[in-house]
Protein backbone atom coordinates (compact mmCIF):
# COMPACT_ATOMS: atom_id res chain seq x y z
CA UNK A 1 0.00 0.00 0.00
CA UNK A 2 1.70 3.13 -1.36
CA UNK A 3 1.44 5.74 1.54
CA UNK A 4 -0.99 8.09 -0.20
CA UNK A 5 -3.07 5.21 -0.19
CA UNK A 6 -2.74 4.78 3.67
CA UNK A 7 -3.61 8.52 4.25
CA UNK A 8 -6.50 8.59 1.97
CA UNK A 9 -8.10 4.99 3.92
CA UNK A 10 -7.81 7.11 7.48
CA UNK A 11 -10.36 9.09 8.32
CA UNK A 12 -10.06 12.91 8.07
CA UNK A 13 -11.71 15.19 10.82
CA UNK A 14 -13.90 16.10 7.84
CA UNK A 15 -15.35 12.38 8.15
CA UNK A 16 -15.39 12.41 11.51
CA UNK A 17 -17.55 15.92 11.53
CA UNK A 18 -19.60 15.14 8.81
CA UNK A 19 -20.87 11.54 10.41
CA UNK A 20 -21.23 13.09 13.26
CA UNK A 21 -23.39 15.77 12.15
CA UNK A 22 -25.10 13.37 10.04
CA UNK A 23 -26.20 10.61 12.77
CA UNK A 24 -26.96 13.96 15.23
CA UNK A 25 -29.20 15.00 12.39
CA UNK A 26 -30.68 11.62 11.82
CA UNK A 27 -31.39 11.29 15.78
CA UNK A 28 -33.42 14.69 16.14
CA UNK A 29 -35.76 13.70 12.90
CA UNK A 30 -36.37 10.34 14.45
CA UNK A 31 -37.08 12.24 17.76
CA UNK A 32 -39.38 14.48 16.36
CA UNK A 33 -40.61 11.92 13.86
CA UNK A 34 -41.76 8.73 16.22
CA UNK A 35 -43.85 10.45 18.32
CA UNK A 36 -45.81 11.90 15.53
CA UNK A 37 -46.22 8.62 13.74
CA UNK A 38 -47.28 7.35 16.93
CA UNK A 39 -50.14 9.75 17.14
CA UNK A 40 -51.15 9.20 13.39
CA UNK A 41 -51.43 5.71 13.75
CA UNK A 42 -54.48 4.07 15.95
CA UNK A 43 -53.69 1.66 18.82
CA UNK A 44 -53.23 -2.02 18.37
CA UNK A 45 -57.34 -3.35 19.12
CA UNK A 46 -57.60 -5.08 22.64
CA UNK A 47 -60.06 -7.33 20.18
CA UNK A 48 -58.62 -10.99 19.95
CA UNK A 49 -57.90 -12.75 17.03
CA UNK A 50 -61.35 -14.80 17.08
CA UNK A 51 -63.31 -11.65 17.88
CA UNK A 52 -64.19 -12.52 21.13
CA UNK A 53 -63.13 -10.83 24.84
CA UNK A 54 -63.70 -12.20 28.00
CA UNK A 55 -66.26 -9.82 28.98
CA UNK A 56 -66.51 -11.14 33.10
CA UNK A 57 -67.25 -13.27 35.34
CA UNK A 58 -70.46 -14.97 36.59
CA UNK A 59 -69.52 -15.05 39.86
CA UNK A 60 -69.38 -11.33 40.04
CA UNK A 61 -72.76 -10.69 37.98
CA UNK A 62 -75.41 -11.41 40.33
CA UNK A 63 -78.91 -11.67 38.50
CA UNK A 64 -80.65 -8.19 38.21
CA UNK A 65 -76.60 -6.59 37.73
CA UNK A 66 -74.45 -5.29 34.66
CA UNK A 67 -71.17 -3.98 34.14
CA UNK A 68 -69.05 -2.50 31.45
CA UNK A 69 -66.35 -4.35 29.43
CA UNK A 70 -63.68 -3.30 26.58
CA UNK A 71 -64.67 -4.82 23.44
CA UNK A 72 -61.84 -4.03 20.55
CA UNK A 73 -61.73 -0.17 20.89
CA UNK A 74 -65.40 0.60 22.27
CA UNK A 75 -66.82 -0.41 25.47
CA UNK A 76 -69.12 -3.06 25.45
CA UNK A 77 -72.01 -3.97 28.57
CA UNK A 78 -72.98 -7.39 29.59
CA UNK A 79 -75.79 -7.46 32.12
CA UNK A 80 -77.50 -10.56 33.86
CA UNK A 81 -81.54 -10.18 33.76
CA UNK A 82 -83.76 -10.46 37.13
CA UNK A 83 -84.09 -14.22 35.96
CA UNK A 84 -80.46 -14.41 35.73
CA UNK A 85 -79.90 -14.68 31.57
CA UNK A 86 -76.50 -13.04 30.25
CA UNK A 87 -76.93 -10.76 27.77
CA UNK A 88 -74.26 -8.75 25.84
CA UNK A 89 -74.47 -5.23 23.55
CA UNK A 90 -72.51 -2.79 22.61
CA UNK A 91 -72.64 0.27 25.24
CA UNK A 92 -72.09 2.80 22.72
CA UNK A 93 -75.66 4.66 22.35
CA UNK A 94 -77.31 5.07 19.11
CA UNK A 95 -78.46 8.64 19.86
CA UNK A 96 -74.97 10.28 20.22
CA UNK A 97 -72.60 7.92 21.16
CA UNK A 98 -72.17 8.00 25.27
CA UNK A 99 -71.60 5.03 26.82
CA UNK A 100 -74.59 3.30 28.37
CA UNK A 101 -74.65 1.55 31.67
CA UNK A 102 -77.08 -0.84 34.02
CA UNK A 103 -79.37 0.92 36.10
CA UNK A 104 -80.27 -1.23 39.22
CA UNK A 105 -82.86 0.63 40.48
CA UNK A 106 -84.86 0.77 37.31
CA UNK A 107 -83.67 -2.81 35.91
CA UNK A 108 -83.02 -1.72 32.34
CA UNK A 109 -79.75 -0.11 30.66
CA UNK A 110 -79.68 3.83 30.57
CA UNK A 111 -77.51 6.43 29.05
CA UNK A 112 -76.65 9.60 31.19
CA UNK A 113 -76.21 11.73 28.56
CA UNK A 114 -79.99 12.82 27.62
CA UNK A 115 -81.72 10.21 29.82
CA UNK A 116 -81.85 7.45 26.67
CA UNK A 117 -83.62 3.94 28.13
CA UNK A 118 -83.29 0.86 26.60
CA UNK A 119 -84.82 -2.69 27.03
CA UNK A 120 -82.56 -5.70 28.99
CA UNK A 121 -83.47 -6.93 25.14
CA UNK A 122 -81.02 -3.65 24.05
CA UNK A 123 -84.37 -2.07 22.40
CA UNK A 124 -84.94 1.93 22.83
CA UNK A 125 -87.81 2.67 25.28
CA UNK A 126 -88.08 6.15 26.03
CA UNK A 127 -85.98 8.69 25.53
CA UNK A 128 -84.12 9.91 21.87
CA UNK A 129 -81.75 6.60 20.94
CA UNK A 130 -83.45 5.63 17.49
CA UNK A 131 -81.89 2.39 17.12
CA UNK A 132 -81.31 -1.00 19.12
CA UNK A 133 -77.87 -1.87 20.92
CA UNK A 134 -75.68 -3.97 18.65
CA UNK A 135 -76.67 -7.06 20.56
CA UNK A 136 -73.50 -9.81 20.84
CA UNK A 137 -72.96 -13.32 21.30
CA UNK A 138 -72.67 -14.24 24.37
CA UNK A 139 -70.66 -17.94 25.82
CA UNK A 140 -70.54 -18.64 29.67
CA UNK A 141 -67.88 -21.20 30.12
CA UNK A 142 -67.48 -21.88 33.73
CA UNK A 143 -67.24 -18.68 35.04
CA UNK A 144 -66.00 -16.90 32.29
CA UNK A 145 -68.40 -14.57 30.19
CA UNK A 146 -67.32 -14.91 26.70
CA UNK A 147 -68.60 -11.78 24.14
CA UNK A 148 -68.52 -12.03 20.32
CA UNK A 149 -69.80 -10.50 17.77
CA UNK A 150 -72.85 -11.91 15.69
CA UNK A 151 -72.16 -13.14 12.94
CA UNK A 152 -74.42 -12.36 9.90
S1 LIG B 1 -76.20 9.87 23.62
FE1 LIG B 1 -77.41 8.41 24.65
S2 LIG B 1 -79.33 9.37 24.80
FE2 LIG B 1 -78.14 10.81 23.73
Amino acid sequence: MSPNAAAEAKPTRRAWLSWLLGTSLGAVALSILYPLVRYVLPPPSAESQTGRVLAGRRSELPPGSGKTFRFGAKPGIVVATPGGEIRAFSAVCTHLACTVQYRKDLQHIWCACHDGHYSLEGVPIAGPPPRPLERYDVAVKGDEIWVSRQQG
